[in-house]
């Protein structure tokens, strides 16, 4: 049966079926991906074509590179050069999983994807279904998280198909994201590798495998230092800080919703709060945060009241799209 003639079909947009999403991808269409971190917004990373039906989806500026998604370490060696001995290292200890590595990009690699600059992001991602689909493929995936530009990042099929609906041919159904909050960044292309984005592997990892301590850049709104573009993760409505339990400004109004970390907030009604983690577990409330941003956002609140967690481990990536979220434009 012709592709066209498959979308027809009635319930083919989230779908469990590979092939089709194969057969998609190698004809230069776009495919919603799980991962283990967030959903990606996939196209074939050596069509530049294809690439850029992605930036025209997601509404993304160009200046905005896309990581390149590989089945395994063995299959990176003709798009990078640099300190491979680092990466491989890197690979072997992390990968699949959510570590993003940065190094100088070969000729392989069109502008597109690094948005002109002279690296890219590789990651190997922890998601068999995934596996499975760049293992069927001859060429890599491009695709950044499958939201629009600015907006929280998806961690379920239909956060997918809500944003851009029938625009999108089909996203694979991979079911909620074990992790939950996207890749760790480390550009290991200079003499001292540098965090670039706080992610699913923690910083103290990272430091504990290479026995040194990491600095991290983080916050930018600069393109150089991209997808830190410091608004983003807006769910669609303002998102507020809370520290020590206390609201600042006007206070909590009805219809305002809550994102706690472990326990409730006295004083306030049960039903507009969500815990992300009862054990007070840093990883359960990463893989709760975004679901948590997007269930609260979708009742169009006056605003999102937002805990901070814990600064330590997977915590450092909640805290950054807490931060990002709360300064967002809606
Ligand atoms: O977990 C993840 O990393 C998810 C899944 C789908 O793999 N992807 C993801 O992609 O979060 P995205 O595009 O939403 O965020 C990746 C960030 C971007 O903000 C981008 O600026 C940065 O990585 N990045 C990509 N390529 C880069 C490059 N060549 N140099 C510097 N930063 C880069
Ligand atoms: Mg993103």
């Amino acid at each position: 049966m012709p592709l066209r003639a498959l979308f027809k079909l009635p319930g083919r947009l989230i779908s469990k079926d590979l092939h089709i999403a194969a057969e998609l991808l190698r004809s230069g269409q776009l495919v919603g991906i799980p991962t283990e971190t967030v959903y990606g917004l996939a196209a074939n990373g050596c069509d530049p074509k294809a690439v850029a039906g992605i930036f025209d989806l997601k509404d993304r500026p160009r200046f905005d590179p896309v990581i390149l998604h590989f089945a395994d370490p063995d299959r990176v060696e003709p798009y990078v050069k640099g300190n491979m001995a680092m990466a491989h290292s890197l690979f072997r200890a992390f990968s699949p999983g959510a570590l993003t590595l940065l190094l100088p990009k070969t000729d392989k690699v069109s502008d597109i994807v690094t948005a002109g600059l002279p690296k890219v992001a590789l990651r190997i991602p922890d998601h068999s279904m995934t596996l499975d689909l760049l293992r069927e493929l001859p060429f890599p995936l491009a695709a950044p998280s499958a939201n629009l530009f600015g907006r929280t990042s998806p961690t379920r099929p239909e956060h997918v198909t809500e944003q851009f609906g029938k625009e999108l041919p089909l996203v694979l159904d991979g079911g909620a994201c074990a992790v939950g909050i996207e890749s760790t960044i480390l550009d290991i292309s200079e003499k001292k590798p540098l965090i670039l984005r706080q992610g699913g592997i923690s910083q103290e990892a990272l430091e504990a495998h290479l026995g040194y301590a990491i600095e991290s850049k983080l916050s930018s709104s600069r393109p150089e230092a991209p997808g830190m573009i410091h608004s983003h993760y807006s769910p669609g409505c303002p998102v507020a800080l809370m520290k020590d339990d206390v609201f600042p400004n006007e206070g909590f109004q009805d219809g305002d919703r809550i994102i706690r970390f472990r326990s409730l907030l006295d004083g306030v009604p049960e039903k507009a709060q969500i815990i992300l983690s009862t054990q007070g577990d840093v990883r359960e409330a990463a893989s709760r945060l975004f679901k948590a941003l997007h269930d609260s956002g979708s009742t169009e609140p006056r605003v999102i009241w937002a805990e901070c967690v814990p600064e330590k481990g997977v915590g450092r990536a909640i805290n950054d799209r807490l931060r990002r979220a709360a300064r967002a434009q809606t």
